[in-house]
């Protein structure tokens, strides 16, 4: 959930940390710092709160130096305060180290080190870490040994980069487990660079490796050599990354989110181009080679992810049950592995996941591979934990998404699951070509369908004014849209603060329907799809509890016009398409709530864009 930048070369190295960590705030921002080597002394500075505060500290006082690392945070250990603050140094200030993960064993380990006489300057986890390779350097082992020796002694999934005045040349970085990547990047004219994520790094290069779990790299200005931590050296394969800088840019938006919401036309054009023929139907993935015996041999899907990722799989479950008629069974990741679940090789474990690198679907993963199905994933971060483990992966295709509300990472999934859908009914014999080719025709229009729904952002910002101050709202949807319902009420909740239920809409009469009046307003996804005369008849019972009814709704729908307070309006499109046109208004109605109370919408409280701890 932290960010982790490192630099070693013939520049300047705080720039590039502080540029690196601009990027990489979304993943961590309680707190931030670096350390830079100069003349064989190690300069620390660290700052609770936002980067900026540590930028106009280091503005104030410059550190000189052309090797470095740097962290933004996001505290599991200590509080975020600046003596908590990363990087770590050693007593004597040799050895200085940045973290993203959870040492699990840290408290034996504290306390053994205390006994030894050690003095803990914070209350973290990482400080564990830099005495125990500083107790390895102190007994004579070069750095990569005694990072090694420290490495085998944590338990828990880690990355750290470790920087030392004692060997001056060298950044070393290692993984242990899934808790976040690490990225080396090649550089031009002898420097390097290491991070947590591709953003940090991507204005210098996209000349990249990654580490494996169970990895370390020894780095210097001229390369990187990467063992595994048995000391065996392995190749180091450089591959180069499609994004470049302007996609992490926030441009002309004032925030990422909007931008994001913003790109999704384009986003789903990326994510369908390539995959389908829409003059034949024909879809194929060519990362996920799929074959008709397999298809057919297939007894269940079991889709897996958190959060809105979690979201997707309630949308493809319907769609594959409808249209490929497998059963698909979605589970939340974070209970998977507790769940004995019912798996074997005849079976899917599929997880969707924007970063890949959530320690919850990361297990899930693991589970599924172990009682032998096979794994796909649904995944955005190119050489993420989650792709590289999957036999099977689709890339979502979005370019970075920054901000830590997830949109463009919530409708392209949608859209390759439907294609997905499309492909497993295909190959089972389901579809005659002219269904085939009429399902896959509807793609071509969906980025200009998403447009038009973009073109009204001003009618969903005069109805955000209004309702901007409300305590509550209840969020009801059926059928293929209660996952619209959802996401829609997570995403006011995590970036507004306001407290937001996603229900199904048949169920409000079981409960919820006792909290209707008239300052609880009710959310209703109410499109063309089969499920609209049900909801219609929810929106009524809501409508006569006094509650006010926001619909979205499809374009020339009277009924829902005379009912409803306010209406999103969204164009006519297929109902198995619905999902990713209708969550746009609500994705805009959540941020310009948020934007208009003036809260922070990229960054909320408490969050992280990635969560690589259980
Ligand atoms: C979405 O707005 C959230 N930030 C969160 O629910 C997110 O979708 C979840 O943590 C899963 O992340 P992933 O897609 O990177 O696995």
């Amino acid at each position: 959930m932290c960010g982790i930048v490192g630099y070693i070369g013939e520049r300047q190295a705080v720039p590039i940390l502080l540029n690196g960590l601009k990027r990489l705030e979304y993943r961590g921002y309680d707190s931030a710092g670096v350390a830079v080597l100069h003349n064989g002394v190690i300069s620390v500075k660290r700052r609770a709160g936002k980067l900026r505060i540590l930028i106009e500290d280091i503005e104030q006082e410059p550190l000189p130096g052309t090797v470095g690392i740097g962290h933004t945070r996001w505290a599991t250990h200590g509080e975020p305060i600046d003596r908590n603050a990363h990087p770590h140094v050693n007593p004597v200030r040799t050895i200085a180290v940045v973290h993203n993960g959870i040492v699990e064993n840290f408290l034996p380990l504290r306390e053994e080190l205390e006994s030894e006489g050690v003095r803990f300057q914070s209350d973290t986890d990482t400080e564990v870490i830099v005495h125990l390779i500083d107790r390895f350097v102190a007994a004579g082992r070069p750095l990569v040994e005694a990072t090694r020796e420290a490495l085998r002694i944590l338990k828990g999934s880690n990355a750290i980069v470790v920087l030392s005045a004692l060997e001056p040349d060298k950044l070393i970085t290692a993984r242990l487990g899934n808790a976040g990547g690490i990225v080396i990047g090649f550089g031009e004219d002898g420097e390097m660079f290491v991070a947590s994520d591709l953003p940090a790094i991507l204005e210098h290069t996209r000349r990249v490796a990654f580490l494996e779990p169970g990895q370390m790299a020894v780095v210097t200005r001229n390369g990187a050599r990467i063992f595994t931590l048995e000391g065996e050296e392995v190749p180091v394969q450089v591959t180069t990354v499609p994004w470049d800088i302007s996609a992490a840019e926030k441009g002309a938006y004032k925030h990422f989110m909007l931008k994001e919401i913003h790109e999704q036309p384009r986003a789903l054009m990326d994510t369908i181009a390539g995959r389908v023929d829409v003059r034949t139907g024909e879809i194929a993935f060519s990362t996920l080679p799929l074959s008709k015996d397999f298809a057919r041999r297939l007894k269940k899907i079991h889709m897996t992810a958190c959060g809105t990722a979690y979201h997707t799989t309630l949308v493809g479950k319907v769609l594959i049950e409808r249209l490929a008629r497998i059963p698909v069974e979605t589970m939340i990741a974070s209970e998977f592995r507790y769940a004995d679940p019912i798996i074997d090789e005849d079976m899917v474990v599929l997880a969707v996941s924007q970063s890949g690198e959530t320690a919850d679907t990361l297990a899930a993963m693991h589970e599924g591979k172990h009682r032998g199905a096979t794994l796909w994933a649904i995944v955005n971060v190119i050489g993420s934990q989650a792709m590289r483990m999957a036999d099977g992966y689709i890339s979502m295709q979005v370019g970075p998404e920054i901000s830590v509300a997830s949109t463009k990472a919530y409708t392209a999934p949608l859209v390759d699951l439907y294609m997905l859908a499309i492909l497993l009914a295909d190959l089972r014999g389901r579809l005659t070509p002219q269904q085939r080719k009429e399902l896959v025709g509807h793609l071509q229009y969906l980025p200009g369908w998403v447009e038009q729904v973009l073109a009204r952002e001003e009618e969903v910002y005069r109805v955000a004014r209004k309702y901007m101050r409300m305590k509550n709202a209840l969020y009801l949807g059926r059928g293929i849209n209660m996952a619209t319902a959802y996401e829609g009420a997570l995403k006011l909740k995590e970036i507004s603060y306001i407290h937001a239920e996603g229900y199904p809409a048949g169920e409000m009469k079981h409960g919820p329907i006792a909290l209707l009046d008239e300052d609880m307003p009710v959310i209703a996804v109410v499109p063309q799809d089969p499920w609209y005369e049900k909801m219609i008849s929810q929106v009524e019972q809501a409508k006569s509890r006094g509650a006010p009814v926001i619909a979205v709704a499809t374009e020339g729908d009277e009924r829902i016009a005379e009912v409803a307070d306010e209406v999103f309006w969204i164009p006519e499109v297929p109902w198995m398409l619905t999902p990713v046109v209708a969550i746009v208004p609500l994705q805009l109605f959540a941020y310009y709530i948020a934007a208009e109370l003036g809260l922070d919408v990229d960054q909320p409280r408490n969050l992280a864009k990635s969560v690589t701890v259980e």
